[in-house]
C-alpha cells in the first residue's frame, strides 16, 4: 500500500472550496489525506466542517503576535508539524510573509477568483463587470512571495451575463471553483503537475500558458 497525499488547508471563511475537496474525496476522486485544516480566525466555517469530517484542525489568532512575519513562522512551523505534502490556500485571506512561505515554494496553491493575471487582490467580481469584460474565470496557482503572482496553474472560464450583478456572479464562479480546485489538486497529488525553475510541468513538459479546467478535465 502506498502512502496516501497529505493535505493541509488553510482557510479563514466559510470553507466551500475545502467542503469541495471533501466532497471530491467522499466520491473517491481525490485519493489524499486531510492531516489539518488551519485557520486565522476561530469561527471560520471551515474548521466548523473539519470538525464535523475528523480533520485535525488550528486556530492561531495573529492578536497574539507581534507582528505579521512571527504570526506566519509561527503559523507555517505548526503546519510543518503535520507533515503535508501539499498546502492549499482555500480562502486564505492574508497576504503571507515571503520568509515564512519560502520553504514551501511548488508545495502550496491558492484559488483566486479572477482569470490571473488580471484583478489580483480583492474585489475581483465587481472589478471584472465594471471594466465590461465578456467573461470571467478562477485561477488556481503556486504561492511565491508576490500576491495572487505565481505561476498559474488553471484556470476555469464563465462568461459574464447581462443579468450578472456582483452576487449573482461570485455564486456562479464559486461553482465552477468547486471543480477547478479539486481537479488541480488531484493533478498534483498524481505527480502529474509539478512546478520546476518557476514554471509549471504538466506531465514532465513546461506549459507556454494555463491549463483550461472544463467539466473536470484539464487541457493545454
Ligand atoms: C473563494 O472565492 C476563493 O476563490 C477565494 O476566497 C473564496 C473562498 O470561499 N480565494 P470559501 O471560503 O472556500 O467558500
Amino acid at each position: 500500500m502506498t502512502t496516501p497525499f497529505r493535505i493541509a488547508v488553510l482557510a479563514s471563511g466559510r470553507g466551500s472550496n475545502f467542503a469541495a475537496l471533501l466532497a471530491a474525496r467522499d466520491r473517491g476522486e481525490l485519493p489524499v489525506e486531510f492531516v489539518l485544516v488551519a485557520s486565522d480566525k476561530a469561527d471560520a466555517g471551515a474548521l466548523a466542517l473539519a470538525r464535523e469530517a475528523g480533520v485535525p484542525t488550528l486556530a492561531l489568532s495573529p492578536r497574539d503576535y507581534a507582528d505579521r512575519a512571527s504570526f506566519d513562522h509561527a503559523l507555517f512551523e505548526r503546519v510543518a508539524e503535520a507533515k503535508p505534502d501539499l498546502l492549499v490556500l482555500a480562502g486564505f485571506m492574508r497576504i503571507i510573509d515571503g520568509g515564512a512561505l519560502a520553504p514551501w515554494v511548488g508545495r502550496m496553491v491558492n484559488i483566486h477568483p479572477s482569470l490571473l493575471p488580471k484583478y489580483r487582490g480583492l474585489h475581483t467580481h465587481r472589478r471584472a463587470l465594471a471594466a465590461g469584460d465578456a467573461e470571467h474565470g478562477a485561477s488556481v496557482h503556486f504561492v511565491t512571495a508576490e500576491l495572487d503572482g505565481g505561476p498559474v496553474i488553471a484556470q476555469a472560464r464563465i462568461p459574464i451575463g447581462p443579468d450578472d450583478d456582483e452576487q449573482r456572479l461570485a455564486e456562479r464562479l464559486l461553482a465552477v471553483e468547486h471543480r477547478l480546485l479539486p481537479t488541480v489538486v488531484a493533478g498534483i497529488a498524481a505527480g502529474r503537475i509539478t512546478l520546476r525553475d518557476g514554471r509549471v510541468n504538466l506531465d514532465g513538459a513546461p506549459l507556454d500558458a494555463p491549463l483550461d479546467c472544463r467539466e473536470g478535465k484539464l487541457s493545454r
